[in-house]
């Protein structure tokens, strides 16, 4: 059980727990649910993780935290709902997690009160409660008190939530139920969510309301989201009363139905109210006689993207139980049957490494959501997801563990994307709200599809049109969506510059923004195109491994930084390049700078698919040496990352995603010790079991799972089948891969406590052959990945070179001719 305190999270004595029926560990004792909730400023979201806090099973839809208001608003970030301090503003059902920009969900809501002094439904202020003392949160379970006396409580199922309020002995009871409540993005109205509209209505003389809400806008300015609302309380109220009022939300020019000068008040109704054409704020406020009975009151609320027949039924049949404890046992158990137990190290073991361990599997199972059967956009049997937020952080490694651990929801995952491209058009690369957008650089879902089909991904993917989905992306301009943040170019789906792309080779930076960004992107894209069009389509293999060298194209041989020679550069559309462009500072770097989210030296080195011409480029491994040497030097970095960088100061940023491969890199030198090093460092510097333990907004769970492959001692090499072998942080993990099969890492001489550096690598043996190379593939050595076997580590203090086999692999590796550069 863990308590969030402003500084320090205070680890509170936990007996060792079997788990349901079985001789089981009960893994979720060593998670952490606060790792990521705050910022470098104590006491402050900025900066921090971004997470969720509060009831969710993996992959949950429904995700049953506070939303809070935390000042001042220039240091917060609602977007995960929960803030270290601030006044609640609701309870909620639906969530992200770890993700970035225009907050997303924060409905459908309730709040418990203890009196309706003073409460004008339509002023969210005069309903706002203060908390008292730390809140609790352990797997599935959230616990949070009021300065008024109530104590919520909270758990939840796939599709429903479970509330249960204890009121002080003598207040009143009552519960508001805000149909209008959302995460507003308090610094600025374009991205904001706004509501739309709903309709309540209460049966008469039960204790159950039902309807609906909408929600539109928000982080990818997404069209109203509907989401029906199934909720019931435990006993009948007294007395229930359905209100509206005019909308006078500030935000923007929304459905604002009058100026914000006067506060409205409400018009109460008796079992129904709905918005009507003006969208009016719509909600219920039910109350319970006395202080003579019980002061307890729970409410179960089913929801459903369908309809409220299945929002009822979610909730009649998954919270058939209106026990917390017994909602929070059923949650437990899921969370370490499908995803805890996959990864089994002994719970004897160093205990802030458990909690790393099964905290960052926790936060990578958050998102996306899992909603078979909730797709309100056409029917059929495949299955749909979405909070797909983003692939630009999910491709990295996230999707290569969830294929080992979670082949099921992984395919099912898959399936949905391929599906949301014959429905809509194109694949996403980030969706939220039933709907794609944003594209921060390339069709990066290439890259997804590509991963799994090289590794044998196959089940009920159809290929044929996951094929077709990735070529479309590589060969038709998306629709332009004029989003306000970048005027030439799509940012909704697809890839917005293929008409540079196509043309040129390369992204230019005088026809479309984020030029070095996009050109490294869409490189290693159509090399995934090419990788699935091997076996689909081979007549198309040749022209996607060409393009797959456009970054060569944007490289200027002479371009110069920090005694350093060659870099990916902006080049225009003439052919020259943007000589005066600054390699270690890439201003806001945002959507419409010539690099998003990392400078050209960053991008230089993201080259994965083929890091030997990178490498002659970087003038031969010497150099390239040196200059990966020189990125993690402190305070090289030239962009000041300020409080949002938790006090990184080197020029590889391993905060976020396009740096990650980065400190492996020495692999391919054949220097594996060195990478073992670089990543153990960045590792322990950054990653703590604290609340501010994680340097960044986790990104749907891409930082975490970083830190599980860092924890395992691999490292995928994404849309190839090539893994890197760095060096595991137990001595003895299991890991079920391919639904049942199980892979053993050991690591013989593990002697890293205290300071201690006993975790070189001296040798590897897998599945009892000894490996003279530092890197696998998945079917390796008997399918080593697929039927499972060992990989044995012999770790030790001597800094040594150990491979003397091949480097690791270059599949993309493609010399251009002279004549084709410039
Ligand atoms: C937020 O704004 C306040 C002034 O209103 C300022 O003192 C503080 O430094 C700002 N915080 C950040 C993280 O910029
Ligand atoms: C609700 O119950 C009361 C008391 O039993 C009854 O008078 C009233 O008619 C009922 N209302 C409806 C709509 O059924
Ligand atoms: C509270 O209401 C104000 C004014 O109507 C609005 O600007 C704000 O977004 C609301 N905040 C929340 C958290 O609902
Ligand atoms: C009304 O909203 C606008 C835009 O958000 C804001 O600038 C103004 O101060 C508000 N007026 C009042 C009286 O709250
Ligand atoms: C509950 O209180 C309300 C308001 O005081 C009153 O109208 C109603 O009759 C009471 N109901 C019961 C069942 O006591
Ligand atoms: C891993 O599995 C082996 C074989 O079943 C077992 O002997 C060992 O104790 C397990 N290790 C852990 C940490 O669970
Ligand atoms: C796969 O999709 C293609 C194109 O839609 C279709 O022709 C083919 O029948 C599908 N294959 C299977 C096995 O369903
Ligand atoms: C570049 O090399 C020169 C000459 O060796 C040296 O004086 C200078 O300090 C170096 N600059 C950097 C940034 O390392
Ligand atoms: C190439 O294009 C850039 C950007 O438009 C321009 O600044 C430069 O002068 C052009 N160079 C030549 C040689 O045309
Ligand atoms: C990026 O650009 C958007 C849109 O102009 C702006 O709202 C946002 O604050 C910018 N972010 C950064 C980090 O500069
Ligand atoms: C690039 O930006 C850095 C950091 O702002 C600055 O120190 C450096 O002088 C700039 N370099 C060039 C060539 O403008
Ligand atoms: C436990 O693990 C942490 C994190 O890796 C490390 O800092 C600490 O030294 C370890 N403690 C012992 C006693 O090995």
């Amino acid at each position: 059980m863990f308590r969030s305190g402003f500084s320090t999270t205070l680890r509170v004595v936990l007996a060792f727990i079997p788990f349901a029926h079985t001789q089981e560990v009960d893994y979720s004792q060593f998670v952490n649910p606060f790792i990521g909730s705050e910022g470098a400023i104590t006491g402050y979201a900025y900066g921090g993780g971004d997470i969720f806090v509060g009831g969710a099973v993996p992959f949950g839809m429904v995700k049953l935290g506070i939303d809070t208001y935390e000042d001042p608003v220039n240091q917060s970030a609602l977007n995960g709902g929960w803030t270290p301090q601030g006044k609640v503003t609701g309870i909620s059902l639906l969530h992200e997690s770890g993700t970035g920009g225009g907050p997303k969900y924060g409905y459908p809501a309730q709040m418990p009160l203890a009196n309706l002094e003073a409460v004008n439904v339509l002023d969210n202020l005069t309903y706002w409660q203060t908390r008292n003392g730390d809140d609790v949160a352990t797997v599935g379970y959230f616990r949070t008190h009021f300065k008024s006396g109530v104590t919520v409580e909270l758990s939840a199922t796939r599709h429903a939530g479970l509330m249960h309020y204890t009121y002080p002995s003598s207040s009143e009871k009552h519960v508001l139920v805000d149909f209008s409540h959302y995460l507003p993005h308090p610094t600025r109205s374009w991205d904001s969510q706004f509501y739309a509209g709903g309709e309540i209505e209460i049966q008469p003389n039960s204790s159950i309301y039902t309807g609906y809400t909408s929600i539109a806008n928000g982080w990818n300015l997404g069209p109203p989201v509907t989401i029906y609302v199934c909720g019931e309380f435990d006993s009948p109220p007294d007395e229930a009363r359905t209100f509206s009022g005019k909308n006078t939300f500030p935000v923007g020019r929304h459905f604002r139905s009058f100026d914000n000068g006067t506060t409205p008040e409400p018009t109460f109704h008796g079992y129904s109210a709905r918005s009507g054409p003006m969208g009016n704020r719509v909600g219920a406020i039910f109350s319970w006689n006395g202080t003579d009975g019980s002061s307890e009151i729970k409410s179960r609320v089913g929801i459903s993207f369908m309809s409220v027949d299945k929002a009822c039924s979610y909730k009649n049949e998954e919270l058939s139980s209106w026990d917390i404890e017994k909602t929070t046992q059923a949650a437990r158990d899921e969370w370490n049957r499908d995803v805890f137990s996959k990864i089994r190290v002994s719970p004897d073991g160093n205990q802030t490494r458990l909690a790393l361990l099964y905290s960052s599997l926790y936060f990578m199972h958050l998102i996306p959501s899992e909603r078979v059967g909730e797709n309100p956009l056409w029917e059929n049997e495949e299955p749909y997801w979405d909070d797909f937020y983003t692939m630009w952080d999910l491709f990295r490694n996230q999707v290569s563990l969830w294929h080992l651990i979670q082949p099921s929801y992984y395919e099912s995952m898959i399936r949905c994307l391929i599906d949301m491209f014959k429905n809509e058009g194109f694949l996403p690369d980030g969706r939220s709200g039933n709907y794609n957008g944003l594209v921060q650089g390339g069709s990066n879902a290439d890259n997804v599809l590509a991963d799994a089909y090289v590794k044998g991904l196959r089940g009920k993917i159809n290929w044929t049109e996951g094929y077709a989905a990735v070529k479309k992306d590589a060969e038709v301009l998306p629709f332009f969506d004029n989003n306000p943040v970048d005027s030439q170019g799509s940012l909704k789906e697809g890839r917005s510059a293929l008409d540079d792309w196509i043309p040129l080779g390369y992204v230019s930076a005088d026809r479309n923004t984020r030029a070095v960004s996009k050109t490294v992107e869409y490189s290693l894209n159509d090399f995934a195109v090419a990788q699935i069009a091997a076996g689909e389509e081979p007549g198309d293999y040749d022209l996607y491994m060409r393009r797959s060298a456009g970054w060569q194209l944007s490289w200027d041989p002479e371009a110069n930084s920090r005694n350093f020679t060659g870099f990916v550069m902006p080049r225009f559309s003439n052919g020259t390049f943007h000589k005066t462009y600054n390699i270690t500072n890439c201003g806001d770097c945002n959507w419409s700078d010539e690099s998003y989210e990392g400078t050209a030296f960053e991008y230089s080195f993201v080259i994965p698919h083929d890091v030997e011409t990178m490498i002659q480029l970087m003038g031969g491994p010497q150099h390239f040496e040196e200059r990966l040497d020189y990125v993690f030097q402190p305070n090289t970095s030239g962009v000041d990352l300020g409080v949002n960088g938790l006090g990184i100061t080197a020029i590889n940023n391993v905060a976020n995603e396009p740096d990650f491969g980065t400190p492996y890199l020495y692999n391919y030198l054949n220097k594996q010790y060195k990478s073992v090093e670089r990543s153990r460092q960045l590792a322990t510097d950054f990653y703590f079991n604290s609340s501010n333990g994680i340097p960044g907004n986790s990104d749907a769970g891409a930082l975490n799972c970083w830190l599980v492959w860092q924890m395992l001692g691999l490292y995928p090499i994404v849309t190839t089948p090539v893994y890197l072998l760095e060096s595991p942080w137990f001595e003895d993990i299991n890991i079920t891969v391919n639904h049942d099969r199980t892979l053993r890492i050991r690591a013989e001489g593990l002697d890293d406590g205290d300071g201690k550096q006993g975790y070189y690598v001296q040798s590897v043996n897998i599945n009892g052959q000894p490996w003279n190379k530092n890197w696998f593939e998945h079917e390796d050595a008997g399918g080593i990945m697929t039927e499972g076997g060992e990989i044995l580590f012999q770790l030790g203090s001597e800094q040594k070179v150990w491979e003397t086999g091949d480097v690791p692999p270059s599949p993309g590796h493609i010399v251009l001719d002279e004549s084709e550069k410039l």
